[in-house]
């Protein structure tokens, strides 16, 4: 066998056997090998077949087709291909032109894709992806991504062959609603840090970004009705390092590039607490009038909005109008969490006063589960970051007919240690090692809160502790790809014993990324 596989006309079919366990003898087995299959992907797909025999091999002539829906994703797909491969690769729209192709197709897909869903084939002659949406070739593309070597994330031209796995692929998520949060308010990140990572997220499909826009520590966008909450309460964070906030602009900016990943942004305003910021650049905001100090310790639940004073609820307004306006996507998350310094009357006080204050700007609600005990429309989604299996009144919310965000603080908060010695994160939620992280099940978590219930799942990360991209790199990876897999795959097809060998797959792409992430001794890292 091994003197087959040194021959170097041997057919895709023989070499595509390397990936079956079999070791490459010649250098030129090596480079033709498909280093991955469709049943490698992650998230899992819904269904997958590979077939080495159909291996495709992208060369400098071929071409990207697509219809008119699918030319951005077309452009997006060039984009990752043209730096390492050094190919052309040009986008053409129609039919037009023979030779082989990757082909991007709107329409004419299953009705069981959905609006995010795809069906993938890859043969020897070329490569279709057909979904109904343009998102669903863009997940489509996240896929098709991860056929293909791992030398395909490298930024030069890299002088080698590029073969995508053959196989299909038919695929559509599990839930509709998958994000990540970063907390750009206990330090602050820039645009261009915050775009890295979404790049990042985006490749495992995430279709969502929180944004926790203020805490007690900083405020991160600029207000225009109340300029002081970016220029007085941005310039503080965690530790005493120099802050910072988007401007509007700059907000925009990020939105609009999210969407061009496919992501919607949802901006978090925390209140009634988490409000020190705030009520650091407006002494008015207080119910005594007086300034109070910045804060840059990471203390939580001693601060709070005044309840009583009509000037709360105009700055409330004027944060919510602006902020809906920089918000094309339909959620507006009003935090709500450890308000530990309003009594529970007035908690409830300000819910009812604000509540209506989203609708009236045409936004739905989300916020901590906190939240749930406020009676919220029906329409408001609590994120649900508690640390056990019983909450009465998530469960009551759910019963109610609210739909629930699933992040519990002991398996999806990225920013715990992974274990006792890990540089970074803190640890009050418990250690979430790569399997903890993953092993768990969004409709089996909280008792009265099952599959038709959840919206979907999210990955939090906050920031007390992270200063840099490469600390974000090094909390989110590599627990993300799990969270993403929960949201997206199938309960059936998920276990960790499969999961770890497909993740430590990935780990080559993340070399080439640049990406710093944990190498966990439950996986064992190619
Ligand atoms: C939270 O972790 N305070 C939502």
């Amino acid at each position: 066998m091994s003197k087959r596989l040194s021959t170097t006309v041997l057919g895709v079919a023989v070499l595509s056997l390397v990936t079956f366990g079999l070791p490459a003898t010649a250098s030129a087995a090596q480079h033709t090998k498909a280093e991955r299959t469709v049943t490698d992907v992650i998230p899992a797909p819904v269904e997958a077949k590979a077939d080495p025999r159909a291996n495709f091999r992208l060369n400098p002539a071929t071409v990207i087709r697509t219809d008119r829906d699918g030319r951005q994703v077309g452009e997006y797909l060039a984009g990752l291909l043209r730096p390492a491969t050094g190919y052309r690769l040009p986008v053409v729209t129609g039919h037009r032109g023979g030779g082989p192709a990757i082909s991007l197709e709107t329409g004419h897909a299953s009705d069981r894709v959905g609006t995010e869903g795809y069906q993938l084939k890859v043969s020897s002659s070329g490569v279709s992806l057909r979904a109904k949406t343009d998102k669903g070739l863009f997940s489509g593309v996240q896929t098709l991504r991860q056929l293909l070597p791992s030398a395909i994330e490298a930024t030069t031209v890299q002088k080698r062959s590029w073969v995508v796995s053959g196989g299909t692929v038919l695929d559509y998520p599990r839930f509709g609603y998958r994000s990540a949060m970063l907390d750009v308010a206990r330090h602050f990140f820039t645009p261009a840090q915050v775009k890295l990572y979404i790049d990042q997220i985006a490749q495992y499909k995430i279709n969502t970004l929180h944004l926790h826009l203020s805490d007690d520590q900083g405020w991160r966008i600029e207000i225009k009705s109340w300029p002081k909450l970016a220029t007085v309460g941005g310039l503080t964070a965690v530790g005493g390092g120099p802050g910072g906030y988007y401007t509007q602009e700059q907000y925009k900016d990020l939105v609009a590039y999210a969407a061009s990943r496919h992501i919607t942004v949802v901006p978090e305003i925390d209140m009634p607490g988490h409000t020190n910021a705030a009520q650091h650049s407006y002494a008015e905001l207080n119910c005594d009038g007086k300034p109070i100090p910045a804060r840059t310790d990471i203390e939580v639940g001693y601060s709070s909005l005044c309840i009583n004073k009509d000037i709360t609820y105009t700055f409330v307004d004027d944060v919510l109008r602006e902020l809906a306006a920089l918000t094309p996507g339909k959620y507006l998350n009003i935090g709500g969490d450890e308000a530990h310094a309003t009594t529970p009357e007035d908690y409830q006080t300000f819910a009812k006063k604000v509540q209506p204050i989203v609708a009236k700007y045409g936004k739905q609600i989300t916020g901590w589960h906190d939240i749930a005990k406020t009676n919220p429309p029906v329409s408001a989604v609590p994120q649900f970051w508690g640390t056990t299996g019983t909450d009465a009144n998530v469960a009551a919310a759910a019963a109610r007919g609210n739909k629930i965000l699933m992040s519990p603080a002991n398996k999806a908060y990225m920013d715990m240690k992974y274990h006792p010695q890990t540089p970074l994160g803190l640890s009050w939620a418990g250690l979430i090692e790569v399997k903890t992280g993953y092993d768990w099940d969004p409709a089996t978590y909280l008792q009265g809160v099952t599959e038709q219930n959840v919206i979907g799942v999210e990955a939090p990360l906050w920031s007390e502790t992270l200063v840099t991209s490469e600390h974000i790199e090094f909390m989110a990876f590599p627990r993300l790809p799990g969270y993403a897999e929960i949201g997206w795959s199938p309960k059936d097809s998920r276990t960790w014993d499969a999961y770890r060998l497909r993740l430590a797959k990935q780990s080559p792409r993340w070399v080439q990324q640049g990406i710093d992430f944990y190498r966990s001794t439950q996986v064992d890292w190619q």
